[in-house]
């Protein structure tokens, strides 16, 4: 009974009517927009504000994608044995000063500088934290590609207490077992750390090879699909810009580049079976990782003093599928690793071989 008087206040502060539509309570803010709890209200316009001074009008560009590594580096720190980072607590904008020197984080200058006053703003009109606004930008800018998932956002999240520590972040020249034992450390399966890699396929690299930035993972980096599951399997014969790179491997397609770790991960039999698994199965890799995402963007928070406010993240445009061998390419040229289970059959686009553009921005 308390509660509910609480509560009630609580939506009459805010503006907002307080509803019982079967068993979820919904909530009807001052802007017309309904969420789970009134606490929610003031992201709705927060998201459009993000929309419009971060992501260029809802785009799937370069500050989306930006946007989602960020969630990564922020919340890796972590170690469920302690004394690692804080987590997905913001720390990445707020002691950027100290974790952009890590080398892990070269490129992550960009979308810090792009987000930070667009984050002042909005802990000036709202009070946000800098981990729910790092992690709020991930979801909204993975949401304005076609074909992701509609990520959870959990709201509450305190203010960052340190820094995390340097050397906790994958690179691409590791190894399987050291990639593998730094996610297990931060709390994540194998299975789990191939499902985060579905970020690829929403991916270029700026510094890897610094005379190409902007250079994508796979040939539809605009699209959340599970293409750079099947691309980063095909022959490489080729380095997109200025010869071999550290963290690269020779790539099948003029214009996109390979990451040394996702080819390694692709092919260890300890991975192999997860990452085929996810070519041309649009169902299992959103679903898989949207479900490594909700534990990322929550690592080190207690949940329980968070509110669910995933009904503020916009629902993402979908996509129809199925993917295709790019081309000129065919089944004769993917390197299997996972023998065991059948390879999808998938079709050729006609014409000859591609050369993929890099993302504009970069
Ligand atoms: C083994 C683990 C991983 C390694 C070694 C790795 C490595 C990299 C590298 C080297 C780049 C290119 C950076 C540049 O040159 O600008 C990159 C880009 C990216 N990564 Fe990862 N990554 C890993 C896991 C993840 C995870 C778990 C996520 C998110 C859940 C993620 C999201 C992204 C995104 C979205 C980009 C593209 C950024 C852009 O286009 O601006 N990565 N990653
Ligand atoms: C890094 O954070 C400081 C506040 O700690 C801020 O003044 C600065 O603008 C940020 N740097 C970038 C590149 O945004
Ligand atoms: C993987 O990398 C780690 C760290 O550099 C190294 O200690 C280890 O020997 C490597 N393992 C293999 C199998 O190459
Ligand atoms: C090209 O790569 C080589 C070897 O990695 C490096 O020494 C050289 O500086 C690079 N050139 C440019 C223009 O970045």
């Amino acid at each position: 009974m308390a509660f509910t008087r609480l509560a009630t206040i609580v939506s009459l502060a805010l503006g907002a009517i307080t509803v019982n539509a079967g068993l979820v309570r919904r909530v009807t803010c001052a802007n017309g927009k309904t969420t789970t709890n009134a606490v929610c209200c003031p992201l709705f316009d927060a998201v459009d504000f993000l929309q419009t001074n971060l992501f260029d009008g809802s785009e799937c560009g370069e500050e989306a994608h930006s946007a989602l590594r960020l969630t990564f580096h922020d919340a890796i720190g972590f170690s469920i044995h302690g004394g690692k980072g804080g987590g997905a607590d913001g720390s990445i904008l707020a002691f950027n000063s100290t974790e952009l020197q890590f080398h892990a984080n070269g490129g992550i200058d960009d979308i810090i500088a792009g987000q930070f006053p667009v984050f002042q703003t909005l802990s000036q009109q709202i009070g946000i934290s800098p981990g729910d606004f790092v992690h709020l930008a991930g979801a909204v800018g993975t949401a304005n590609c076609p074909g992701a998932p509609r990520l959870e956002f959990m709201f509450g999240r305190p203010p960052p207490v340190a820094p995390a520590p340097d050397l906790t972040i994958p690179e691409p020249t590791d190894n399987v077992t050291s990639i593998l034992a730094r996610f297990a450390d931060a709390g994540f399966s194998p299975e789990e750390a191939i499902a985060l890699l579905s970020s690829h396929t929403i991916a270029a690299a700026d510094v890897v090879d610094t005379t190409i930035p902007g250079t994508p993972f796979d040939s539809t980096v605009g699209t959340f699909d599970s293409q750079v599951f099947l691309e980063v399997l095909l022959k490489g014969t080729l380095f997109p810009g200025n010869g071999s790179q550290p963290g690269e491997v020779l790539s099948p397609i003029a214009g996109e580049m390979r990451l040394q770790s996702d080819f390694v991960l692709s092919q260890d039999p300890r991975t192999a079976c997860f990452w085929q698994a996810m070519v041309n199965n649009q169902e299992r890799m959103t679903t898989q990782f949207k479900a490594a995402m909700a534990k990322l963007q929550t690592l080190g928070q207690n949940t329980k003093n968070l509110v669910d406010c995933s009904d503020v993240v916009p629902v993402p445009a979908s996509f129809a599928g199925p993917i295709t061998f790019p081309a000129s390419f065919s089944m004769a040229d993917v390197q299997i690793a996972c023998p065991q289970e059948a390879f999808p059959m998938l079709a050729t686009v006609a014409g000859p071989a591609p050369t993929v553009a890099p993302v504009p921005g970069s």
